[in-house]
């Protein structure tokens, strides 16, 4: 349990993210786990869901700040005191400085609804469907100072379907979501990501070889 990564999860909304991270990590499936969850706001409910699970949850506002920098630096402050070594974010809808990024460097991670490049910043799964783009996805990336355009991790397609609302899109990104997100906090505390330039090697990962996904469907 002690040597496990400890992880400072940043939300803002439902927390469905942080909820699969906390039951992947409490099914022993996951060399992490979530020693504090800060939110910006009173009512998210991924409060709520970090104190039936016993992790301390924080509301820390950032209408107390004159800055984002300064909000950082609190921010920093109370993650540090946690401990933390891994900074998630899951929803967090405001933008980070390199008061952070600093403190914490190659240690911030971000998911993101679509298959970035596209599609970057606020209503990603609106953006894909009134693109009329037939893929969507999520990306799962270190964070740098731009926004969505750190180094990706992991990517997940899903089919953009015909009958698609924002929901419906959502709610299949979502799902891809949870594994994506947890399969790149276990590759992180297993040591097994190198950032090099743009790119993420994953060391010791089997290459996807000749398949590849298409929607619709595309045989020869
Ligand atoms: C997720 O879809 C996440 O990718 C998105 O907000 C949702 C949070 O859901 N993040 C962004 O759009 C960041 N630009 P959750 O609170 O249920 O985890």
């Amino acid at each position: 349990m002690g040597m496990k990564l400890k992880i400072g999860l940043l939300a803002s909304g439902n927390g469905s993210n942080l909820q699969a991270i906390i039951d992947r990590s409490e099914q022993g499936l996951l060399d992490a786990r979530v020693v504090c969850v800060v939110t910006n706001r009173a009512d998210a409910f991924a409060l709520e869901r970090a104190r039936r699970h016993g992790i301390p949850a924080i509301h820390l506002s950032h209408r107390d700040f004159s800055s984002r920098e300064e909000y950082d630096a609190s921010l920093v402050k109370l993650l540090r005191e946690h401990g933390v070594q891994l900074v998630v974010l899951a929803g967090f809808m405001r933008i980070i400085t390199r008061v952070l990024l600093e403190a914490f460097p190659a240690a911030v991670m971000n998911i993101h609804p679509a298959l970035l490049p596209s599609f970057p910043g606020l209503d990603a799964q609106r953006q894909a469907l009134e693109h009329g783009a037939k893929l969507a996805g999520c990306t799962v990336h270190f964070v740098d100072e731009g926004t969505d355009t750190g180094p990706i991790i992991i990517q997940s397609a899903v089919p953009i379907l015909p009958d698609d609302t924002v929901e419906s899109l959502s709610h299949r990104i979502l799902l891809r979501e949870h594994q994506s997100y947890s399969r790149a906090i276990q590759l992180y505390a297993l040591g097994r990501l190198a950032i090099q330039g743009r790119r993420v090697i994953i060391t010791g990962e089997h290459a996807l070889g000749e398949s590849s996904l298409s929607n619709p469907a595309v045989s020869q």
